[in-house]
């Protein structure tokens, strides 16, 4: 590793809400490595023009946000597996042959699901995703990788969810109009809110859970609150929840690997940590 100090960001507009550099800086100091993870607010017009001076500047690579990710996409030489299956990149790391665009998202729901409730919960049967958006690819790529025999996609507009199952050209995804929720959740075993309803700031998710099995679990891939409306009604309820903190500090491993060479690792200590930051 070069004793030069290395700097990474988060690229987003707007930026000021990530705790991403809270939780890098966490790692950098915890490992004792020299540099720093800043948060940079770049307008879409200026994206690609500012991501191309980053390495000249010392970055090693960054991640990108809401509404990054396509650009970033179509920025990147190399893509890997799960990049060219969401057609989205979270991930840039600067390479002397180019930049390499990697979705950590994929990874990162699977790793918090299988975290919290093991490996085969997927398996268990039908999975409910609310949303359509890019948030709902990365979900649902995860989903079909972890083996779920059925994927439900309910969107406020049905065209985007038609979309998206198209793409992920795999039969078990399936597309419901919203107003059919209460008869899919019935034997829904994983409920899964990739809407940016109930995030702070935004209109709750306003669904019933009343006909969804109790050992059902929900989860919200919001983490600002952190329990989200739905998650309160969901734990009222009786039923296995998880926030949205999992899956944020879960991607942020490989990237973080990438640009620093240590691999870091998800910790109470870091939850702890965010949670404070959420909570401040
Ligand atoms: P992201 O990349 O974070 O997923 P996005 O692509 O803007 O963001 O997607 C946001 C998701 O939240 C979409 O599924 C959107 O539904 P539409 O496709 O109908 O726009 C959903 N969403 C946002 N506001 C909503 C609302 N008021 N009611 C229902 N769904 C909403």
């Amino acid at each position: 590793m070069s004793a030069e100090p290395k700097l990474a960001a988060v690229i987003g507009w707007p930026v000021h809400h990530s705790v991403s550099p809270v939780m890098h800086s966490f790692w950098l100091k915890q490992h004792g490595l020299k540099g720093a993870y800043v948060a940079l607010p770049i307008a879409p017009e200026n994206f690609a023009r500012c991501v191309e001076d980053l390495p000249l500047m010392g970055f090693a690579g960054a991640n990108v946000t809401v509404p990054h990710k396509e650009a970033a996409f179509a920025l990147a030489r190399v893509l890997d597996e799960d990049a060219k299956a969401t057609g989205a990149v979270n991930t840039l790391v600067f390479e002397d042959g180019g930049i390499r665009g990697l979705n950590t998202d994929v990874r990162g729901f699977a790793s918090s699901l299988s975290e919290t409730f093991g490996s085969e919960v997927v398996r268990s049967g039908p999975a409910t995703v609310l949303g359509a958006g890019g948030a709902a690819r990365a979900i649902v790529h995860a989903l079909i990788r972890a083996g779920a025999p059925e994927i439900r996609l309910v969107n406020r507009t049905k065209s985007r969810a038609d979309t998206l199952a198209s793409q992920a050209q795999d039969g078990r995804v399936k597309v419901l109009p919203w107003n059919e929720w209460a008869a899919v959740s019935r034997d829904t075993s994983l409920l899964v809110n990739t809407t940016s309803l109930g995030m702070k700031g935004k209109p709750s998710l306003e669904l019933s859970l009343d006909s969804l099995a109790r050992e059902a679990i929900v989860a919200d891939i919001v983490y600002n609150p952190l329990e989200t409306e739905l998650l309160a009604n969901a734990k009222r309820r009786g039923h296995r929840t998880m926030d949205g903190l999992g899956m944020l500090m879960h991607q942020a491993v490989p990237a973080f690997a990438a640009w620093f060479a240590v691999t870091p690792r998800v910790t109470p200590a870091l939850r702890a940590e965010l949670e404070r930051c959420l909570s401040g």
